[in-house]
């Protein structure tokens, strides 16, 4: 048997790389107060298969099925469309109030799976409603900044964009099109489908033929409203004071349809990560909650991959704090005294201390030989004499010093250490 193209496993050896982000990214929301919500990995098709949403993501990668009842199911390819989904139908969205959520789980696209690409990957986001305001908006950017450079993480840079309204998004459109028309055999084939289906994605084709048509193309920043233009300028000049390095980007449209106004991305200049280097995106949407059957009111948010994040930790050695390291284990001489080796361990667990114990019944060399192998520093070895004489050796593997103390020793002695 074998795994499904674009999965991965979580082996023993890095669970506990997974495990530290995880907590990373709790600590983080909790100390912004955002409240973590929980949606199913799968809802109705219509959750994502909304009429003004022609994106790849939801046109050509998801998982689609009827279940046994008929029922048309999509399992979630992005988090936001169920978390709005979810606050909707509970009724979460109160007037005067910004409801500040996050999530943190599996997402299934199928695409083609390369590096920081796979079909099951992990995402944690932010939606934050209620409020359409540049203080907020510049708040977000900087958690999403925050999430990713306090693991230590560098050479990250946000790239930041403004759709505009609908107005000047369709009326920059038709500019755009009314540009690239007369050029249109010279496009890419994927560029070409996209000069009827969605132009503005020609913006960020990552064919060099493309790029270089559009060198002269009328200017996005040109087509939108004063209004909009100075509050985009506030979320620049937050940013600027708040230290976060970022670069405008006029040709950032970002994949999903959803978004109006401010739009980003923070993407990774690390050597080695290949062209997958958005580490995590997202903006504002105007429509979508109302779209989902809410309220009338505007929303921002954003998602991170963990995939990425692991992987720029890897390429940059970043060694994460191992949160299932084992300080000493505790090994018996002889089976007669295993229960008492093993309220030894259990004791060293009471009191936090990181023990492990050798519940094998192999050899004393071998419960050794297990312990050095597996990088444990210290091991309490208990034989008859050790019971009877209410006492413990205790073994540094990596100097091989070995002494004998109390049993009532032990916590002093591995608090010290
Ligand atoms: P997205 O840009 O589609 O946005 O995905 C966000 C992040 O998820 C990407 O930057 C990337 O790190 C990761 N990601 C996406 N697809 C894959 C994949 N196939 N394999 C590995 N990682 C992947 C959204 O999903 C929006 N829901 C973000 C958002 C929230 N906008 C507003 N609120």
């Amino acid at each position: 048997m074998q795994k499904v193209k674009g999965t991965y496993d979580v082996l023993p050896q890095h669970s506990s790389q997974w495990l530290f982000l995880e907590q990373h990214i709790h600590q983080i929301m909790k100390k912004h107060h955002i409240s973590y919500v929980r949606t199913p990995v799968f809802e109705y098709y219509d959750v994502f298969h909304r009429q003004t949403e022609a994106s790849d993501m939801v046109t050509k990668e998801t998982y689609d099925f009827d279940d046994r009842g008929g029922r048309k199911i999509t399992l979630r390819p992005e988090g936001t469309a169920g978390v709005i989904r979810s606050i909707v139908e509970n009724k979460l969205i109160t007037p005067n109030q910004i409801l500040k959520t996050y999530y943190l789980g599996a997402n299934y696209r199928y695409e083609r799976p390369q590096k920081g690409r796979y079909r099951e990957f992990y995402q944690t986001g932010i939606e934050m409603i209620g409020e359409k305001d540049a203080m907020l908006d510049a708040e977000l950017i900087q958690i999403a900044y925050e999430l990713i450079s306090k693991l230590g993480i560098q050479h990250i840079v946000v790239k930041l964009n403004h759709l505009g309204d609908v107005n000047s998004r369709e009326a920059y459109k038709d500019a755009l099109k009314a540009f690239l028309e007369p050029l249109k055999d010279q496009l890419s084939d994927e560029s070409k489908n996209r000069l009827t289906t969605n132009p503005l994605r020609i913006l960020d084709s990552k064919i060099p033929s493309d790029q270089a048509l559009l060198k002269d193309a009328p200017h996005f920043a040109s087509y939108i409203s004063d209004e909009d233009k100075v509050y985009f300028k506030e979320i620049l000049e937050i940013l600027t004071k708040y230290n976060i390095p970022f670069e405008v980007d006029e040709k950032l449209v970002r994949g999903l349809d959803y978004y109006s106004h401010v739009v980003f991305e923070v993407q990774t200049q690390i050597e080695g990560f290949g062209s997958q280097n958005a580490l995590g995106g997202g903006g504002r949407y105007d429509n979508l909650v109302s779209e989902l059957g809410g309220p009338d009111v505007s929303g921002i948010g954003f998602a991170l991959g963990l995939e990425r994040l692991l992987l720029a930790c890897e390429l940059q050695d970043i060694s994460f704090d191992d949160v299932n390291n084992i300080e000493v284990s505790v090994l018996h001489l002889d089976k007669h005294v295993k229960k008492e080796a093993y309220e030894v361990y259990k004791f060293l667990l009471e009191h936090q201390i990181k023990a492990d114990f050798d519940f094998s019944n192999k050899a004393f060399k071998t419960q050794l030989k297990n312990a050095i192998q597996s990088n444990i520093p210290y091991v309490i070895i208990i034989g008859e004499e050790e019971v009877s004489n209410k006492t413990v050796q205790i073994k540094n593997l990596n100097t091989q010093t070995q002494e004998t103390i109390m049993q009532d020793e032990i916590l002093n002695y591995m608090n010290k250490k």
